[in-house]
């Protein structure tokens, strides 16, 4: 294991290096070539790393992600500013409705809760920014409250709108779609990054199947709610949307804004919460709203129960079952299930913005835990770099290189000199 306090200067220059070379002016991309666009929560992370030497750019970041808001509220998962051949599906795939051309889903809420962090870095010079940017958030979030709930649980409707692409949660509905009919296509991702770490073509197939749905209805949501053959109640959607209501909540009472429509959403997605409880699995688990049935897996989005602050049962046996098996950070899937693939992506990897999300819960739990994440997850980083995701059980970097959310995690949280914000010694 390397000495960590040897190279801690020159890991915080190389992330800062990173978060401005991945900057494309206002708004950056997660890293050049496999994501040349902008991405929601990827934005949402890299608004929280810039703010740690910029604190304009910081908020700069989100207002950009907030400004491609569509006119039902809805904030998109990618906003393709510019065209760039090396990424596929583009903007005439999507055929998106906003302002800026745009995918048609969205993804994770992360950003008020990222808001918030900024915010509180320095309250006095984001006053107004939030202030500007705190109707669009709550027109975002009734948008979820709208559109995405099924027995108060908050859904996805496409894997990418949970950003856990090919986790195995999905493999069970994704089965049931026949991807026929679809134009042939060339995957790019694939070019760009060893694919036996990316989703397979099975996968691709019914990815692509899903936008040509609510690309040939215009994104109709009401039509969608009664068509989209997937649309599964996820630990991610729901546990993240929480957080970030209470968040906004507090940043509502903070500026002395109108928070009335916050405390029932959180009332309804504390009770929704109740509904995604395996108890069988003894986790927070994906359930099928169109079966019924259950993922029955234990992923790192059951560890965000307290993250949400809701009761977490027995999910810290979970979590210490599932650490006993890898070294470093938290498997996106139980490394004791067979789906699990400790280098592909989604069904067994571990990612940092993720881990630090877990670890926000843990440390707000008063957990022992959460220090735990912050000082693995670290080593993790310092000795194998800011890549997009590594395999939990050697450390080994997988997937895009130079990642804009490991550089701004790194910054903000993992590195031992993360000295400001919420970790400030
Ligand atoms: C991709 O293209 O792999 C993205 O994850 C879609 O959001």
């Amino acid at each position: 294991m390397k000495d960590l306090s040897m190279d801690v200067d020159a890991l915080d220059a190389e992330a800062e290096r990173i978060l401005r070379m991945n900057d494309r002016g206002g708004y950056s991309v997660p890293t050049a070539g496999l994501y040349p666009y902008q991405w929601n929560w990827d934005s949402a992370f890299a608004a929280y790393g810039y703010a740690m030497f910029d604190l304009d750019r910081g908020w700069r970041e989100l207002e950009v992600l907030m400004a491609g808001q569509w006119p039902d509220g809805m904030v998109p998962h990618i906003q393709f500013h510019k065209v760039d051949p090396s990424y596929f599906p583009g903007p005439d795939i999507w055929g998106g409705v906003g302002p800026v051309p745009s995918s048609g889903i969205s993804q994770p809420a992360i950003a008020a809760t990222m808001a918030r962090l900024v915010y509180e870095l320095d309250p006095h010079a984001g006053a107004e920014r939030m202030r500007a940017l705190y109707p669009k958030f709550i027109a975002w979030h009734r948008w979820f409250m709208d559109w995405r709930l099924d027995r108060d649980a908050v859904c996805l409707t496409h894997p990418w709108e949970a950003g856990r692409d090919n986790a195995p949660d999905w493999d069970g509905p994704l089965a049931r779609i026949d991807p026929s009919g679809i134009a042939p296509y060339e995957r790019r991702d694939t070019g760009h990054v060893d694919p036996s770490m990316r989703p397979k073509k099975a996968d691709y197939d019914r990815y692509l199947w899903l936008v040509k749905q609510g690309h040939d209805c215009g994104w109709d949501q009401a039509h969608l709610r009664e068509v989209n053959p997937f649309r599964m109640a996820d630990p991610t959607m729901h546990f993240t949307l929480l957080r970030a209501h209470r968040d906004l909540m507090w940043l509502g009472e903070a500026l002395g804004l109108d928070t009335s429509p916050l405390p029932d959403w959180i009332a309804q997605l504390e009770a929704g919460a109740e509904t995604l409880w395996n108890a069988r699995l003894g986790a927070y688990d994906c359930r099928d709203t169109v079966t019924g049935d259950w993922a029955d897996a234990v992923s790192n989005a059951a560890f965000l129960c307290w993250y949400a602050g809701v009761d977490p049962k027995t999910t810290a046996q979970a979590y210490a079952r599932v650490q006993s098996k890898v070294q470093f950070g938290v498997a996106s899937h139980d490394p004791e299930s067979p789906a699990f693939e400790p280098k592909r992506y989604w069904r067994g990897p571990t990612w940092a913005m993720m881990n630090m999300l877990i670890a926000m819960g843990l440390d707000d739990a008063g957990r022992p835990e959460g220090a735990e994440l912050r000082a693995s997850t670290a080593r993790l980083i310092a000795g194998n770099g800011f890549a997009e995701y590594f395999d939990p059980l050697t450390g080994a970097p997988a997937g895009g290189k130079d990642f804009t959310w490991t550089a701004a995690i790194w910054l903000g949280w993992a590195s031992p000199k993360a000295r400001r914000g919420r970790w400030a010694a």
